[in-house]
């Protein structure tokens, strides 16, 4: 039976990290997935994490089973952070942990698909994974382009796309640092973009993976914010993996905003039940790491700092790839304006099979660089290939 089986392609981005694992060149550079690197290279443990993980090891005092809905602890020390301090639509919020921001999606897409949702619009390009995620669950896909060709988001489409969206639509937006872009809507069109969807109706899905790796906690979550100010319902995908650099430990939320709090309870007994049948219960260690520093004043303070340090070594990089401006033929004075860890460079997939084998620089075929992954050490290195390979 096993035998008729089609075999499938490995996950393209994730086989990226071991092919680069096994090249034995000592100035290879990594701008596969997405993970955040130091200047020298590294992705360390945040201090604050490193500090909460010793203070859960020393008073942790059972690891019985908490229930699908995961460490709520977490889920509600995170929602000032994300919905904002004093949000007057936070009653009708609530949240479950789920495994990362992927088990987030994937619930928020398979419940709206429960709730009646027939079609999800999603800009293209988006996170491969996005439309993985919806194929599995049956959802259909309506592309439209999130972006231009001068490196801006491209406002006509989305307005046109929620103007136009019909009953039972959804539409998946990224909350800040677009993936695989890094271009994101500016504060004056997430505003036309939250009118739009009140009067319109489509559903709001917001990705919201990479809060403060942009321009900063509260700047990162404009766009979310004004469109649940906006409208009646949404859900909201969130991960903490990208900033608390918990990646492997699978740390993300769930959040449903609803008309009126009465409808909480339906909504979360369907999603708990999908939940169960997904994954049972999400891995405990690092949403209970995560409730810890945002439980403790001076824990958070230190987190926050180092995700500054982190988002202004991007910007940095940024900046130094604007300022390279061209590179054979390809602009790179867009990536100082857009945001986060990825921008997407005008590359072929056999320029960036000849950046890989000839020069030892690793990216997603679709030409998704990681920011993280350059430093004062190999970025020069990177802009003369890009330049040899486009010429
Ligand atoms: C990425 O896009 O590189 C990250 O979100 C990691 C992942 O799970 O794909």
């Amino acid at each position: 039976m096993l035998e008729r089986l089609t075999p499938q392609a490995p996950d393209a981005l994730l086989a990226l990290i071991k092919l680069y694992a096994a090249d034995p060149r000592p100035d290879k550079i990594d701008l596969g997935v997405g993970v955040y690197r130091t200047g020298q290279g590294d992705t360390p443990i945040f201090a604050a994490v490193k500090q909460a993980e010793q203070r859960l090891l020393d008073e942790q005092d059972s690891k019985s089973y908490l229930g699908p809905e995961g460490d709520m602890g977490f889920v509600n020390a995170l929602m000032p952070h994300v919905f904002g301090a004093n949000a007057t639509m936070r009653g009708r919020i609530s949240g479950m942990q789920t495994p990362g921001g992927t088990g987030a999606v994937r619930l928020a897409v398979a419940l709206a698909q429960r709730a009646g949702v027939e079609k999800l619009h999603l800009g293209k390009p988006s996170w491969p994974n996005h439309a993985q995620i919806l194929n599995d669950i049956g959802l259909d896909i309506v592309w439209f382009e999130h972006a231009r060709s001068d490196g801006t988001a491209n406002l006509e489409a989305v307005l046109d796309t929620i103007s136009g969206a019909g009953p039972n639509a959804a539409v998946l937006l990224h909350g800040a640092c677009h993936n695989p872009t890094g271009i994101d809507y500016t504060p004056q069109q997430w505003d036309a973009i939250a009118d739009a969807l009140a009067e319109s109706g489509a559903f709001p899905i917001i990705d919201l993976a990479y809060q403060g790796l942009g321009h900063g906690m509260e700047e990162d979550a404009y766009g979310m914010r004004r469109v649940l100010g906006a409208v009646p319902e949404a859900f909201v995908a969130y991960s903490c993996d990208k900033n608390f650099g918990v990646y492997r430990d699978r740390v993300g939320a769930f959040y449903a905003m609803v008309r009126e709090s009465g409808d909480l309870d339906k909504v979360f007994s369907n999603a708990n039940a999908l939940a169960r049948a997904a994954w049972s219960m999400p891995p405990d260690h690092g949403g209970a790491v995560a409730r810890i520093v945002l439980r403790d004043p001076a824990l958070t303070e230190l987190w926050l700092d180092e995700l500054t340090q982190m988002r202004e070594r991007m910007r940095q990089v940024r900046e130094r790839l604007g300022a390279a401006g061209i590179a054979g033929s390809v602009n790179l004075a867009p990536l100082a304006h857009q945001n986060g860890l990825f921008s997407t460079l005008p590359v072929t997939p056999e320029q960036v099979v000849q950046l890989r084998e000839e020069h030892a620089i690793y990216m997603a075929g679709s030409g998704r660089i990681n920011i993280a992954g350059l430093t004062a050490g190999n970025i020069d290195k990177f802009i003369g290939a890009v330049a040899a390979v486009t010429s």
